[in-house]
This record gives C-alpha cells, sequence and structure tokens, in this order.
C-alpha cells in the first residue's frame, strides 16, 4: 500500500525513532513493503519509517534506479532495522542531496566519506557493514532521519539563508509533489 509522505515541518520528522521490537511490533514486514511501495512510487531512493508518519527505527534504500549513471550501485538495496553506526571515516565526501520529504530542494552536505553500520535486515539477522561512495551517502541520510535531523540542517549557513523562504513555504504546506502528502 502506497502510503502519504509526511513533509517538512511534521513533528514526526523531528522526533527520535524508537527501536524495533521485532518480536513485539505487529505488521512489520508489511510496513517495510508499504515503505517500499511509497519510497518506489515516488521516484525515491531511500525512505525511512518517520517518513510514512511512523516513528521507528528503520530505513531502507535501493539505488537501482541510480545505477546507469552509478554502476556500484547495481543492486543495491537494504532493508536496515535499528541500524547502529559503528565506524565513520575522518575523511569527508561532498555530494548533492534531496529528500521525498523536502520536495524540489537540492544542496550539498558534506558527510563522512566512509562508515560502518550494524543493524538488522529484512529476515532480522544482524549485519555489520561498511559503506562507501554514493550508498553511503543514501544511509547516511536515511540514517539521519531516525533521530529527527534532515539534510537541510546540514547545508552551509549561506545555503540555509537561501533555502529558508522555500522551507518556511513547505512547513505552510505550500508544496507540490506527484505524490501523495501527509496532512500534518
Ligand atoms: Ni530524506
Amino acid at each position: 500500500m502506497i502510503l502519504p509522505i509526511y513533509i517538512y515541518g511534521s513533528h514526526v520528522l523531528r522526533e527520535r525513532a524508537r527501536e524495533v521490537d521485532i518480536e513485539k511490533e505487529e505488521g512489520l514486514q508489511t510496513l517495510i513493503e508499504d515503505m517500499y511501495q511509497t519510497m518506489k512510487h515516488a521516484d525515491g531512493v531511500g525512505i525511512a519509517a518517520p517518513q510514512v508518519g511512523k516513528s521507528l527505527r528503520i530505513v531502507i534504500v535501493d539505488g537501482e534506479d541510480l545505477a546507469d549513471d552509478m554502476p556500484e550501485l547495481k543492486g543495491f538495496k537494504r532493508v536496515m532495522i535499528n541500524p547502529e553506526i559503528t565506524f565513520e571515516s575522518k575523511e569527508t565526501a561532498e555530494y548533492s542531496e534531496g529528500c521525498l520529504s523536502v520536495p524540489n530542494i537540492h544542496a550539498d552536505v558534506v558527510r563522512p566519506r566512509q562508515i560502518r553500520v550494524r543493524y538488522l535486515n529484512e529476515k532480522y539477522e544482524e549485519v555489520e557493514e561498511e559503506f562507501n561512495g554514493f550508498g553511503c551517502r543514501m544511509v547516511q541520510h536515511e540514517l539521519d532521519h531516525l533521530d529527527g535531523h534532515l539534510f537541510t540542517d546540514r547545508v552551509s549557513q549561506i545555503r540555509k539563508k537561501i533555502l529558508q523562504s522555500k522551507l518556511n513555504k513547505m512547513a505552510a504546506g505550500k508544496v507540490s509533489t506527484h505524490y501523495k502528502i501527509a496532512q500534518k
């Protein structure tokens, strides 16, 4: 089922999402499937549960649609439950980012070039994995959502000033998307 996406200004995007108790959480596989469909429908390459209004520590990344330009992303798809960063490189990289919850805005963000993450996959197996390149970028962007951060928090001061009026309009509900958005 395609779910409405919560937009900049929504409270759920600013909360620290809670740990998933895989034994007790009901409908977890359905939520994961719905998140995936919602992401694909919106032409996204990543989504975090708070973006569909669920304050839970679950993210999905899928780079397949970018694989023509970035062959490293061929088959790069992960479901990550309760992800935890166990290493961040000091070396950084800058990439342009966008977000389904912050439509029609792109901006450069500096983040660690390499990270390691421990998480449960969709089969609830524990995995520890290292990420590099654009995949690393996608994962960090999504993990940020679980702690209430948006990429626009991380852009340069000057860029933020330029974006602020657009963001204010968005928070006031003035936004246009090709996908369904949630009413706050
Ligand atoms: Ni995002």
